[in-house]
């Protein structure tokens, strides 16, 4: 369907044309004073040139012919040259009550239909998920989202880390605490038992234990390296633990993810590329893109125009160990042949930003991924405690995100008991669905390049830009509407009959130009900026009409119609967020 503003541009376009001017000049903008027009076309001062004429005279020319349009209840030459619109209310009526009968809200002509990989998540496996891995998962899921509305195949992969020495860690430590257990004894042939031989709570005590041991103790450190290294050749009971501690650990992970309303479609690992490893390497050989240097063998990615030095992409050691790039690039290739993708994308923190440089450099120098694959990481700050730095537990250790999802519930629950709308019972609900809003609101309408602070008081406020007021505001209309009490589905919406219904319909009208700009640069703020704005605009609306006891029957039905709309926008947009509204607040 097309967007408001292109039907704007057309019919300026065209009295540019019948004036005698380049039609490429009557682009039309929304208005950055509101005060004065809702839209302006400066294409006046660009066909002065062309022209040998002054702007306003060419605007005088435009205006003139723009009386015939239809479309605009004002239209005014000012100096220098701008022109000043207001569209008809009827036209712009019409125009929302399309979008209102169209499938996703008139966003449905992007659709692109290109198949994306989405790397986000990123846990490690029996390492407690912590606020470190709440961006990636949270940013990950919006994006995510935003893609699939715009018609592209998204395969969402966690791509957990699951196979690096804090599995050797693991596994040495339960060497030391229950030699008896046959994954121990080299002798043992028999089947493996079906039962874990530990619980997610002592598994995530275990590998902080054994971390630091590690550090301190060099012969245990040499044990977990020695671990890692068997588990990594398969030996087989180290295996079955392997596979004992990554069902433990996901069964965790799932339900934790759940609780953040984060659904990922492939749940593969690093482990997953290893098979993929020695053919790489030797194709790597063979084509002469992998070197020796050192002793280590690497593919060298400097290009010229560097304006830092880029170090080569380093992928067997000198000790033959492979790393986090090796695997990152097998990933690649695995993909590759998997999905083909049009498009890769990672989300880390920035920290990893060189990193993707090298794998993304190595994989085009290698023929991994050909010129028409796009590969993008987004780097995102950190989330820091009001100290500004990272955040942390009251006791200076790493929040786990559970504890935090835990602490933000309670808090919100206790506000929502005060109000005294809602029993205990629904109160614990609800404060669970207000809860994710807050936390992922305060993210995501934060840059992802910047770090941020977390503030619980001002996420969990009910008014301000804050997730819970976007919720506020469609409790708000769900309420009226069941007030109401009568169908809503046939009715339409009328032309606007006050500033602020107009105001409204404007801003619903911007909603695809929005979201596709928040499609076009991976950036869930745009979403939240737009869903913020038309929050504002329904609940200015709201304060100023009588939409109940409204006698005259045609304009409550239109009244209603618009909110219906409002809302469908704007659970549309918590959508693509990753968070949904309760019934009542
Ligand atoms: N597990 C990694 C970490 O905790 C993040 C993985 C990101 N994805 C990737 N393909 N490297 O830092």
């Amino acid at each position: 369907m097309e967007k408001l503003i292109d039907l704007l541009s057309a019919a300026v376009a065209e009295a540019f044309a019948a004036a005698g001017y380049d039609p490429a000049c009557g682009k039309v903008t929304v208005s950055n004073r509101p005060d004065l027009c809702e839209f302006q076309c400066n294409g006046a001062m660009a066909a002065a040139k062309a022209a040998h004429k002054a702007p306003i005279l060419i605007a005088n020319d435009v205006v003139a012919k723009l009386r015939g349009s239809g479309l605009f209840s004002a239209a005014e030459a000012v100096n220098p040259g701008f022109i000043n619109l207001r569209v008809r209310e009827d036209c712009l009526a019409a125009h929302v009550d399309r979008m209102r009968r169209s499938e996703k809200l008139g966003a449905t002509g992007e659709a692109e239909r290109r198949t994306v990989v989405l790397d986000y998540g990123g846990p490690n496996v029996a390492k407690p998920l912590h606020i470190g891995h709440l961006r990636s998962a949270i940013i990950g899921e919006s994006i995510k989202r935003i893609y699939r509305y715009f018609g592209n195949k998204v395969i969402g992969d966690i791509h957990l880390g699951d196979w690096g020495l804090q599995m050797g860690l693991i596994i040495a430590e339960l060497r030391l605490r229950k030699p008896d257990l046959p994954y121990f004894d080299d002798g043992y042939t028999g089947e493996y038992p079906q039962e874990p031989p530990f619980t997610i709570s002592e598994l995530e005590e275990i590998y902080p234990t054994a971390s630091a041991k590690s550090k301190v103790d060099e012969d245990f450190a040499r044990q977990a390296h020695e671990a890692t290294w068997f588990l990594q050749n398969h030996k087989r009971g180290y295996y079955a633990l392997w596979e004992h501690i990554m069902r433990v650990s996901v069964a965790d992970l799932k339900r934790n993810y759940e609780n953040l309303n984060v659904n990922f479609d492939v749940w593969k690992g690093e482990s997953d590329a290893e098979a993929y490893i020695p053919p790489m390497l030797k194709m790597l050989e063979e084509k002469g893109v992998l070197v020796e240097s050192e002793g280590a063998k690497v593919i060298p990615v400097a290009e010229e125009g560097d304006k830092k030095e880029i170090p080569p992409c380093i992928l067997v050691k000198s000790d033959g160990a492979t790393l986090y790039a090796t695997t990152d690039l097998a990933t690649i290739v695995q993909r590759m042949e998997d999905y083909h993708p049009d498009k890769i994308l990672y989300l880390t923190d920035k920290r990893q930003s060189l990193h993707f440089e090298q794998v993304f450099r190595a994989a085009r120098k290698s023929g991994i991924v050909s010129g028409s694959t796009e590969l993008q990481h987004i780097g995102f700050g950190t989330m820091n405690g009001k100290d500004g730095k990272p955040f942390k537990t009251r006791s200076g250790g790493v929040m786990r995100l559970e504890t935090l999802i835990a602490d933000i519930t309670s808090y919100v629950e206790q506000k929502i008991l005060e109000n005294q709308t809602l029993s205990p019972e629904e109160a614990k609900q609800t404060a669970k669905v207000i809860a994710v809003a807050a936390l992922k609101y305060g993210d995501l309408s934060n840059l992802a390049t910047k770090d941020y602070i977390f503030d619980l008081e001002r996420f969990s406020a009910f008014e301000g830009n804050t997730g819970p007021y976007l919720l506020y505001t469609i409790v708000r209309i769900k309420s009226i509407l069941s007030r109401y009490g009568k169908p809503t589905e046939d009715l339409s919406i009328a032309a606007a009959d006050s500033a602020e219904a107009k105001a409204l319909q404007l801003t619903l009208s911007q909603m695809p130009d929005q979201l596709a700009i928040a499609y076009r640069d991976s950036t869930p703020t745009a979403v939240c900026a737009y869903a913020y704005e038309l929050a504002g605009a329904v609940n200015k609306f709201y304060h100023e009409t009588r939409i109940l006891t409204e006698p005259d029957e045609e304009k409550q039905r239109g009244y209603v119609a618009l909110i219906c709309l409002a809302k469908r926008a704007l659970e549309e947009c918590i959508d693509l967020l990753g968070f949904s509204a309760p019934d009542r607040m």
